[in-house]
């Protein structure tokens, strides 16, 4: 585009129409030849010249127009077609501010076309981007106008008058929006006039968008090491580069006063430096990508602390770095301290616990067996770790049946969280034997739930042992209270026995002592009188009864007399068999008559026994008396001698029969005196007395069985050596 200057020269309107017509044809050409300012000196001497060259003037400088002009438009037609292809959108305003260009970014950016575009004015080209009519960066190439420079982002002017700014354009790409850049250049001639401006737009909303993620992201990572509850480092040449204020607030500075100033050397324990330096080189040099330890630290206030960190390689500023993360863990540490203590603790409370103590998950696996455990059972824990504790130690009874897992009650304490104690089980070691123990077995809970049980344990084999021993004394003095009570007992009946034949012994000695004297004078009279009788005397049968009764009554007394205590018994050495012999010849006669068996069964070569022979016959004669009675209707009586098996050292003496027997109710009656089932004058009940008595009498004892219609047994032992007789109480006066 080119600024056209034309003229009116006062002279003939005809060369004025000439004039006019070249300059018009050679579209400003000849003022660039020159030609006209020579016109404009010397019209007159010019005319005539003109006259004749014009015609090839005209021809020729109208070829050269033409040819210029197809340059030019060509020249221009190129650049056009340069900024329609450029790839930044871009369009171009003449110095009229109508648009010239308008390229095929910016129509794909904004929508509208070339064709509606191109020869607008008016801030047309402001629309597409703003929605009205108005200034923008481009307007702002021939000046400044503030108001317009605000609605950007930034506005920079360079000294060749080139605009930068930058804005979101929200009406872009069919109102998706972009952030442009926008580049606005004045277009000046040679001479450095003002013909029009360009601008072109460049879309940087990617860019735009990488960088807002950049710096959202950097926001976030600086708040992240901000707030952190853990120390972030950046060390080079010795000095914290970059910290956080956490790693301040750890070794109680303020972030002022070590960020950039302080080093580690300054917050390392001078013991641990060395080691600490050792790593910090590492690191920077390369020779370890990243490294985790831990240090004590020093704090600001002298305080000394545990740390931990962790820390890598890094590049800040082109050199090495070692940029980490570092934790204050002396809290962590002590408790880990505590902890550790506590676990020990616990861990010597169960070693040293006297009871065996075993704990066991929920499907009875051994998780835990303590050391009185291990050696309770014979078994080392890593034995029994992961078995099943019932099959293992508990699958037998103590009476050997086996013991089935669903009664076991060490089970029922994880199967059904049921507690128990028992005390009459056995456990199984190792080895195959077993010991009694006393157990309870107790649900593990954990937060509601059963998560296994724990069983503890004591041998108590001892215990069972001393109670056996126990429970079998107990038995056994059980017996022996028994026959001791038995034993008392019978003395007791002796003793009242004796007391009784003593009473009635006083009593019958004292009446026996009255009588004898008396009947001896009438014994004696009355024998006198039947000896001096006449044949047929009348007196004869009266004084003979007389004689007879009396001899009965003497009888009567002498037996009496065997009650007394002052009575002496003579002992001989004595051959029983003999004495009782003579006795029984006594007795046959009778015998006879009832139809009663006599056997004899005397054991030979009996020793003699300190005895008194005619008591001995005597007791025979009553017991054999007393069978013959039981035996009405015949029988047999027995009697025998023998050396007794029963009691050592005695010689027993035994009368049998097969009479009626003596009734169980009447059988401890028998003894005393004056007890008699036979009708009165038929008996005095003093045979059995007095057979007791003068047993006593020789020391010896006297035993009876009898069956009610079977028969009777009496058994008399007689010392063989004499004793000493027991102290008899002597008579009261
Ligand atoms: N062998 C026997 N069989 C059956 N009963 C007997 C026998 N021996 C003794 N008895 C019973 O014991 C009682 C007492 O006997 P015991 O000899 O002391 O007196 P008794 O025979 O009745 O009279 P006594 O002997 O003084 O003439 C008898 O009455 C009789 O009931
Ligand atoms: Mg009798």
């Amino acid at each position: 585009m080119k600024t056209t200057k034309n003229y009116f020269p006062l002279l003939a309107v005809k060369l004025a129409v000439l004039v006019l017509l070249a300059e018009t044809a050679i579209m400003g050409v000849l003022p660039f030849l020159g030609i006209r300012s020579a016109l404009l000196e010397n019209t007159a001497d010019a005319v005539l010249l003109v006259l004749v060259v014009t015609p090839f003037l005209v021809r020729w400088a109208l070829q050269a127009a033409r040819m210029v002009g197809e340059e030019v438009e060509a020249s221009r037609r190129q650049l056009l077609d340069i900024i329609e292809f450029l790839p930044d959108a871009t369009f171009v305003i003449d110095s009229g501010k109508k648009v010239i260009a308008w390229n095929r970014a910016l129509e794909k950016m904004t929508g509208v076309s070339k064709k509606e575009m191109v020869g607008k004015g008016d801030y047309a080209y402001a629309v597409p981007f703003h929605g009205e009519r108005r200034p923008i960066i481009i307007d702002l190439v021939s000046g400044q106008d503030t108001e317009t420079e605000k609605r950007y982002k930034y506005v920079k002017r360079t000294a060749d008058g080139t605009l930068y700014a930058e804005i979101f354009v929200p009406s872009l790409y069919g109102g998706k929006g972009a952030y442009v850049w926008v580049t606005a250049s004045p277009l000046r001639d040679g001479a450095g006039n003002l013909y029009g401006a360009i601008e072109s737009v460049r879309d940087i909303t990617e860019r735009k968008r990488a960088e807002e993620k950049i710096l959202e992201s950097e926001d976030k990572f600086r708040n992240l090491t901000e707030k952190s509850m853990v120390g972030v480092y950046l060390v080079q040449d010795g000095v914290f580069k970059y910290c956080n204020p956490a790693l301040a607030g750890i070794f109680g500075f303020e972030l002022d006063e070590i960020f950039g100033k302080k080093g580690p050397k300054d917050v390392v324990l001078p013991e641990d430096w060395p080691i600490v330096m050792e790593n910090l080189r590492k690191r920077s040099d390369g020779e370890v990508e990243s490294l985790n330890y831990g240090f004590r630290g020093l704090k600001k206030n002298g305080e000394v602390i545990d740390v931990e960190v962790y820390g890598s390689r890094t590049f800040y500023d082109g050199k090495p770095a070692v940029i980490g993360t570092l934790l204050d863990i002396t809290g962590r540490k002590r408790m880990e301290e505590a902890l550790r203590d506590a676990e020990e603790r616990s861990r010597l409370i169960l070693k040293s616990a006297g009871d065996g103590i075993i704990g066991v998950d929920t499907d009875g696996l051994i998780l835990f067996a303590n050391e009185s455990a291990q050696d309770m059972l014979g078994w080392k824990f890593e034995e029994m770790r992961g078995k099943r504790l019932h099959p293992l130690m508990h699958h037998t009874r103590p009476d050997g049946s086996p013991y089935p897992v669903q009664e076991c009650p060490m089970y029922e304490a994880f199967t059904l969280s049921k507690e128990s104690q028992v005390d009459n089980e056995i456990l199984w070691r190792k080895d195959g034997s077993s010991f009694f123990v006393i157990y309870s077995a107790r649900p593990m809970i954990r937060n509601g739930r059963t998560e296994g049980a724990v069983i503890t344990f004591k041998d108590i084999t001892e215990r069972k042992k001393i109670e056996l021993e126990i429970r079998t004394l107990n038995a056994e003095l059980e017996v022996r209270v028994e026959q001791r009570t038995a034993e008392l007992r019978s003395a007791q009946e002796r003793l009242i026995q004796s007391e009784k034949m003593s009473a009635v012994g006083q009593l019958a000695a004292g009446v026996a002592h009255e009588i004898n004297n008396p009947l001896g004078i009438i014994l004696g009279f009355a024998q006198g009188l039947v000896k001096r009788l006449k044949e047929n005397d009348p007196a004869g049968m009266p004084l003979r009864s007389i004689e007879r009764e009396t001899l009965r009554c003497k009888d009567l007394v002498q037996e009496l007399l065997i009650f007394s205590r002052s009575s002496k018994i003579e002992e001989e050495d004595l051959d029983i068999n003999e004495a009782l012999g003579g006795a029984l010849s006594l007795i046959f006669a009778r015998a006879r008559t009832q139809g009663v068996e006599i056997v004899r069964e005397l054991s030979q070569g009996l020793p003699t026994i300190p005895a008194n022979k005619g008591k001995i016959q005597q007791t025979l004669i009553n017991l054999a008396n007393n069978s013959l009675d039981a035996m009405p209707a015949g029988g047999t009586l027995t009697i025998r001698t023998a050396l007794s098996l029963k009691r050592p050292g005695h010689v027993e003496i035994r009368v049998q029969d097969t009479g009626h027997g003596i009734p169980k109710e009447i059988q401890p009656r028998v003894l005393e005196p004056f007890f008699t089932t036979k009708e009165v004058g038929k008996g005095t009940g003093l045979g059995l007395a007095v057979v007791y008595e003068i047993v006593k009498k020789h020391n010896g004892s006297l035993e009876m069985e009898s069956a009610e219609g079977k028969g009777t047994l009496f058994s008399i032992f007689l010392p063989i050596k004499a004793a000493k007789a027991p102290s008899d109480r002597q008579p009261t006066p």
